[in-house]
Order: structure tokens, then sequence, then C-alpha cells
């Protein structure tokens, strides 16, 4: 089967970096917007028979949704032999359970539409729930951000490293991190609440699991939205006595202010994300740094192509 890779707008920077790597170019596809704003696709060569991998990361708008759709029709229509939804970042990921009545579970919508449009498996990577994958009806290959941020820090002495969660519900997700940045590492916890303060007003309480004091802290999260949960993590951080703090996120989604937050608070020294999202690099300085996940992807591909095991990356 020939192997074949197209690119989303989303994502067009991050899938060229992966076309370079496994030689392959990107297939030749039209995107555009008809004047009312619809999209409008073309896929410009054959894909009868072919392995084709689609590349688009879905943040907002949901018109990213939209256009991945149309490219797997596309592709369905044109008797690809097996199309893979290669998806970076996977949107509308929160709400993943019906936890208060009438609530959407917008992650399973996003999966259904994904294999009604034609995708024969989903490759992806830091779902914001690992269950997410139980969504899907189809094999979804998972791959993890650690990998990428695990080679930035490797040759580092980690003697004096702790590696914080900056919620209780990240912290399966940061214990696997600190594991593969060093066996013995050490982990704390941010506990966050809301309680009744003195006044009867209702104030979020922090408390800390785990010792920080005179540490070089790594905060280890799966998405920057505003940048409060680690803004707020980071401040806390400080005020227990870590020596200095540097953020890791896989998914940039950088809302509204959050890079001038990000790059105005004195306590954050380092925030390191992924290129899963695209972001315009002349918008921040060094502060900000973003680590390339085309390598990692491009593996995956090359494996999923060959049918060789996607788990030995991790290894
Ligand atoms: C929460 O469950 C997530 O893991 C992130 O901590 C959260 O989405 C970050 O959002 P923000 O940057 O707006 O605090």
């Amino acid at each position: 089967m020939r192997l074949k890779v197209i690119a989303g707008r989303t994502s067009g920077l991050l899938a060229q970096k992966i076309s370079e790597i496994l030689k392959v170019p990107l297939c030749d596809v039209r995107i555009e917007n008809f004047p009312d704003g619809e999209i409008s696709v073309k896929i410009r060569e054959s894909v009868r028979g072919a392995d084709v991998f689609v590349i688009q990361s879905t943040p907002p708008p949901a018109e990213n949704i939209l256009e991945i759709l149309l490219l797997l029709d596309a592709l369905k229509r044109a008797s690809a032999d097996r199309i893979t939804a290669v998806i970076p970042y996977f949107g509308y990921a929160r709400q993943d359970r019906k936890d208060e009545p009438r609530v959407p579970i917008s992650a399973k919508l996003h999966a259904d539409l994904l294999q009604t449009a034609g995708a024969n498996r989903v490759l992806t990577m830091e779902l914001h729930a690992e269950q997410i994958q139980g969504f899907f009806n189809i094999p979804v290959d998972h791959l993890y951000s650690a990998n990428v941020f695990v080679e930035y820090f490797k040759d580092r002495d980690f003697s004096n490293y702790v590696v914080v969660s900056p919620d209780t519900g990240g912290v399966k997700r940061t214990r696997a991190f600190a594991r593969r940045l060093r066996k013995e590492m050490r982990m704390a916890i941010i506990d966050k609440r809301r309680e009744n303060g003195e006044s009867g007003n209702e104030v979020e309480v922090m408390n800390l699991i785990g010792e920080v004091r005179r540490k070089i802290c790594i905060v280890f999260d799966d998405i920057i939205s505003t940048g409060e949960t680690v803004i707020r993590a980071t401040n806390f951080l400080k005020n227990n006595g870590a020596e200095e703090v540097i953020v890791c996120a896989a998914h940039p989604l950088f809302a509204g202010d959050c890079v001038s937050k990000l790059l105005s608070c004195e306590d954050v020294k380092k925030v390191l994300v992924c290129d899963t999202i695209p972001l315009e690099r002349d918008k921040f300085n060094e502060k900000i740094e973003i680590l390339s996940v085309a390598p990692l992807f491009a593996e995956a591909i090359e494996r999923i192509h060959k049918g060789m095991s996607i788990s030995s990356i991790f290894n």
C-alpha cells in the first residue's frame, strides 16, 4: 500500500515537518473557503488503494473539526484503502462524561463524527482523559508528550528536581512523566478545592502534598488555556519555598492574554510546550520554548504503515 500524507490547514507546518522526516511529499490537496465561509475540499491526486494519514489538530474554532471531517469524507469516497486521522491535539475533549444533568459528552460526539466521516484509525497525543480512547470503535494510538519533554531534560542531574501535578486530576499523567525522567524521581501534588472563607465567600484553597522547598519544580500539565492553572501553581510553589519553576504542557491553546500573563509572571522561569497547536513565535520571547512532536508522529506513522509496534516507542 502506498503511504500518503495530507495536511489540514491547522497543522500545515507540523505536517510539512513530518513529511520531510518520512521523505513522503504532502499529497496535493486544495482546501479553500467559499465566499460565505463554507469550507471546500478537493484531493487533487489519486488515493485509490492508498494508506492515507490526514494530519489536523482540532483546537477552536470548530471549523477545524469540520475540515478534517470533509477531508475524511473525500478520501473515503475516493477509495483510499485505509484512512488514519492524525489529531495531535484532540479538541472538545473536556466534557467527557455526564457529571451533571443536561450536559453533552462532547468528546464522544467528536469521536463519532470522525468515524462516520471515514476514519479507520486515530493517532493522537496527550488526550485530556485517556478513557476517550474508548469512545472510538476503531484502533486509537495514543502518544505521550513525555517522550518530547524527556528528550529536552535528558542528561540533567535530577537530584534537586521535583515534578509537580498542578491538580489532582493530572496525577497519573505526571507520575508517568516523572518515572520516564528518572526511576526515583520525586513528585508533588497540588490539591485545589473551593471552600467557604471567613466572610462566607468561596475561596480557592491549595494544599501541597510533597516537598518543594529549595527544589527546582517541573509543573506538568496537558493544556495551557488561560494559563491560570500553571501560574497559580507556580506562585503557590514559590510561596512554599521552591527555588525555580519550569512549566511543561503538551497543548498550548494560549487563550486570550495567556501569553502576556506567562511572560510577565516572574515566578515562571520557563514554559515548554509542543507544536501540536500552531503558534506565532514572534508573539513571545525565549521564555516560551516550542518543542516539535514531528519526529515522534513521523515514527508512529511509519510504524503504523509498516504494521509495527507503537508501544516500543515508549521504551
Ligand atoms: C485541567 O483539567 C487541565 O488539565 C488544565 O489544567 C486546564 O485545562 C488548563 O486551563 P487554564 O490554562 O485555563 O487554567
